[in-house]
């Protein structure tokens, strides 16, 4: 398999180009324009291999899409590349309606032209997969789940731009038969990611004796996956979903945020005992602008059509992940040191 995967070098698309290449073996062509968010450093383990290839573009640039797909002639396309920081888009958007809308546009319109020159039988078997958010859809009460048929919602601009991406996504297939996937994910986390999201962050601040900044009273919940069980998911959507279909995937693992924050912090007390109890560095702050109340997926399609299931619970999952916080300071320092050291972002006067 030749897979072009866009934002490999960002959480999630590190985390599949590793699947990709170390445990599927497929030829992988990663598609990245490095900004803050991306880190080769993420890459590391499979920087070497004979089956990977890196190339720094931005997916808004057409000509060298264009390039790209000339040149790797992808059998699948796994598209990540994204902003993907809610408080960033709040703070401004101009970044997340360039690369969500118009760079999905751009990789859209270019995988066209390439999948119509095809011959038939590669026509037939090429897919192009859009890994979408829960997010599209909104906010959820006390009860219910997300659905793939539940009505788009979205309530910030990082969740309206994917929103967009996705309806392009969907309109590409209908008017000119492009086959395409799209997944709609929760809240993903796990080793890479950027400390900016709501998980490292608490971990690096807590080792650092800092405040754990909670936005609002902490009971806004989010369901939460291991990344590792979310790239095995967009290797089977790619691979196996029906053509013009979404699907869901999480974990079942709906969790209040003020209760993540805890379980961080009762694990680090494990740790280091002489520095606890961490619980003491709690900060309710001012409530996100727009915040979705709860997110909660009905992963049961691909569950049931895939067989994909999550192999963590929230349990082993983030005791894994403090854990590689714990020994991977080499990652994580020059980031707090050179890229983003932790100041609140998405507040403006007014609210
Ligand atoms: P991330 O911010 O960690 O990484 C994004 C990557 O995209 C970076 O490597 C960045 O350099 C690259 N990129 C950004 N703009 C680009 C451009 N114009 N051209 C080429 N590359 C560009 O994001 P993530 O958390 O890994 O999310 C990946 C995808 O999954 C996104 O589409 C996001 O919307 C979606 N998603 C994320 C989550 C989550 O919990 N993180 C959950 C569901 C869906
Ligand atoms: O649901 C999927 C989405 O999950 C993805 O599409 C996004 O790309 C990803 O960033 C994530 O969005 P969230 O906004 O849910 O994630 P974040 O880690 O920013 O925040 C998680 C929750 O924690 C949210 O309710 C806000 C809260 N929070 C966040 C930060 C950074 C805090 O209370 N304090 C914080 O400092």
């Amino acid at each position: 398999m030749r897979i072009l995967v866009t934002g490999g070098a960002g959480f999630i698309g590190s985390a599949l180009v590793r699947h990709l290449v170390s445990g599927i073996g497929a030829e992988v062509l990663n598609v990245d324009a490095l900004t803050y968010a991306g880190n080769l450093a993420s890459l590391k383990s499979v920087e070497s291999a004979p089956n990977y290839q890196f190339l720094h573009a931005d997916i808004c640039d057409r000509a060298r899409m264009q390039e790209a797909f000339a040149s790797f002639r992808p059998d699948t396309v796994m598209h990540l590349a994204a902003e993907s920081h809610v408080d960033r888009s709040i703070s401004g958007a101009d970044d997340f309606i360039q690369t969500n809308i118009v760079g999905t546009f751009s990789l859209l319109d270019t995988a066209r032209h390439y999948w119509d020159e095809l011959d038939a039988r590669r026509k037939s078997a090429f897919r192009f997969l859009h890994v979408s958010t829960d997010e599209v859809y909104g906010s959820l009460g006390d009860e219910g789940l997300f659905e793939e048929t539940t009505p788009y919602d979205p309530s910030s601009p990082y969740s309206a731009s994917k929103a967009a991406s996705d309806h392009l996504v969907i309109a590409w297939h209908r008017t000119y038969g492009l086959p395409v996937v799209v997944s709609n994910c929760s809240n993903n986390y796990g080793p890479f990611h950027f400390p900016e999201k709501l998980i490292p962050l608490m971990i690096l601040n807590a080792l650092e004796g800092k405040s754990l900044p909670v936005y609002g009273n902490g009971a806004n919940v989010r369901d939460w996956l291991y990344v590792e069980d979310h790239a095995r998911a967009l290797f089977t959507i790619a691979s196996r979903g029906r053509p013009g279909e979404k699907y869901n995937v999480g974990g079942r693992n709906e969790r209040r945020n003020i209760d993540v924050v805890h379980r961080i912090c009762a694990i680090l007390d494990g740790v280091h005992s002489d520095k606890g109890p961490h619980r003491r560095l709690i900060n309710n702050v001012t409530d996100r602008p727009g915040h979705d109340a709860r997110y909660a997926i009905d992963a049961s399609k691909l569950e049931s059509e895939l067989g994909w299931k999550a192999q963590e619970t929230f349990e082993t999952g983030i005791e894994k992940t403090v854990h590689w916080y714990l020994e991977n300071e080499w990652w994580w320092r020059p980031l707090r040191e050179n890229v983003y050291s932790g100041e609140r972002l998405g507040v403006f006067k007014g609210r």
